[in-house]
């Protein structure tokens, strides 16, 4: 048998226990918001048929070009996996008629997404984002709404230097005017573009503004800005925007130069940049999509949100971040069989009374036992040897204190549970007790 090591596959991360309480912070704190600004959850698959992704996204998007994960699965049908989620939120939408019911129509979804990028710091091939859609809202409130609901999130976290940056991309009336003028004017600096964007120009000339060559960034300063080509709606619109945001006191950047990479984009765009994130900075973006649900065979219902890079997010967190202490354990050392015997059990119903702890699962003497318990910083220790086991009885000592007390073995987990915070969740419907073994 081969004994080389299987490596993870490059752009995939592992998210090590040392992490994961970034994640679970970020994750708890952006339920929260999202609750109280009426996002529901939905959770939608990781695998959707292609052709979503290349209708909904946009053919000639880079993503659908050059950056899907698809496949033929053994059925011989064309698969993808997400590389976003908006996309799925919208089919999902419409295939459960969801737009019948009014309370849902404010939907979130957390997980990983998938892009064949060229990896680097920020940039991954499976990443994760928190995905924020509000469907049937036409008001320009909604869209002051999401954005506020993402720089709320973001000062929750304490992440600061960041700027949100906001543009219009006008809408299907608009815009037949504009794509006329920059086809003109891209048509006379061609022979300076790279050739991407020598392509893009007559496939899907207004991709031509995202190209990240920095020679053809240079080209590009001087190409016509969507926002000159506003008609009067969508002028009005992006100026409420603007006003309720400006209300909302969240400052934010005009960024004629901002197109966002997907095509179902319509009036407002916006990009949430850091400045300590170097080349890959967009922590978040999203924007209005009016054109999308129907585009999918749904009702016309528009629609606005917005997603957040997760991993780029916890790269921020950094030194915001303070390491929540594990909390409490108690760990229980046991000396000679019967009482370890004794002592599994009463582990057992620590747990099931909340009450978190460990112990040695392999026979040791009192002081390795200790050791053990110092290393995994726990805030007590019961002491159960064979004489306390006699007496009905154990030792329980505070870490911190150093202070012993003997207590009946019955006692215990009653002890332990008023001596321990609250967790902070509670299961509804739950009792906050179980009821002990010995009691039943
Ligand atoms: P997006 O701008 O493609 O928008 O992605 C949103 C965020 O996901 C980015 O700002 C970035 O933080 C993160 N991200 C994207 N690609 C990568 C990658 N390869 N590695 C790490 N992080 C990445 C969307 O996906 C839209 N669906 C957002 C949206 C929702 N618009 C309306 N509703």
């Amino acid at each position: 048998m081969a004994t080389t090591n299987i490596t993870g596959i490059k752009g995939f991360n592992d998210i090590l226990p040392d992490e994961v309480g970034k994640w679970q912070l970020v994750e708890s704190v952006v339920r929260r918001i999202l609750s109280a600004f009426g996002f529901h959850e939905i959770r939608i698959p990781i695998l959707e048929k292609t052709e979503l992704f290349a209708r909904g996204i946009g053919e000639t998007t880079d993503i659908v070009e050059k950056e899907m994960y698809t496949f033929e699965d053994r059925n011989r049908q064309l698969v993808t996996l997400r590389p976003e989620a908006t996309a799925s939120v919208v089919r999902a939408f419409i295939e459960h008629g969801l737009h019948l019911r009014p309370t849902v129509r404010k939907l979130y979804t957390i997980g990983p997404m998938f892009r064949h990028e060229r990896p680097q710091k920020g940039r991954y091939r499976q990443f994760h984002q928190i995905n924020v859609e509000a469907f049937g809202i036409e008001a320009p409130m909604i869209d002051a709404e999401v954005i506020y609901a993402l720089v709320t999130f973001l000062e929750e976290l304490h992440v600061a230097d960041v700027e949100v940056h906001l543009n219009s991309l006008g809408c299907p009336r608009c815009r037949p005017p504009f794509r006329q003028r920059l086809e003109e004017f891209l048509a006379g600096v061609d022979h300076l573009l790279c050739d991407d964007c020598k392509r893009r120009r007559l496939t899907n000339p207004l991709r031509v503004m995202d190209c990240k060559v920095s020679h053809c960034r240079e080209v590009l300063a001087g190409a016509p800005r969507m926002l000159d080509f506003l008609g009067d709606d969508c002028r009005e619109h992006f100026q409420a925007v603007q006003d309720h945001l400006t209300d909302l006191q969240v400052s934010f950047t005009l960024d004629p130069s901002m197109v966002r990479g997907l095509d179902y984009y319509t009036r407002t765009a916006f990009e949430v940049l850091a400045r300590h994130l170097g080349a890959q900075n967009a922590v978040g973006g999203g924007g209005r999509y009016d054109g999308l649900m129907k585009a999918m065979g749904g009702p016309d219902l528009p629609g606005v949100g917005f997603a957040i890079g997760m991993e780029r997010l916890i790269m921020l967190l950094g030194e915001a971040f303070h390491r929540p202490s594990y909390g409490s354990l108690c760990f229980l050392a046991c000396l000679g069989a019967e009482a370890r015997r004794r002592g599994f059990r009463l582990l057992q119903e620590m747990r099931r009374n909340q009450v978190p702890a460990e112990m040695d699962y392999e026979e040791g003497s009192l002081k390795a036992q200790l050791r053990k318990a110092d290393r995994m910083e726990a805030t007590h220790v019961v002491i159960l040897g064979e004489e306390e086991l006699a007496r009905g009885k154990a030792i329980l000592r505070s870490m911190e204190t150093k202070v012993q007390e003997d207590i009946p073995l019955d006692a215990i987990v009653e002890r332990l549970t008023a001596l321990l915070p609250t967790p902070p969740t509670q299961e509804p419907g739950r009792p906050a007790k179980t009821k002990l073994l010995w009691e039943i």
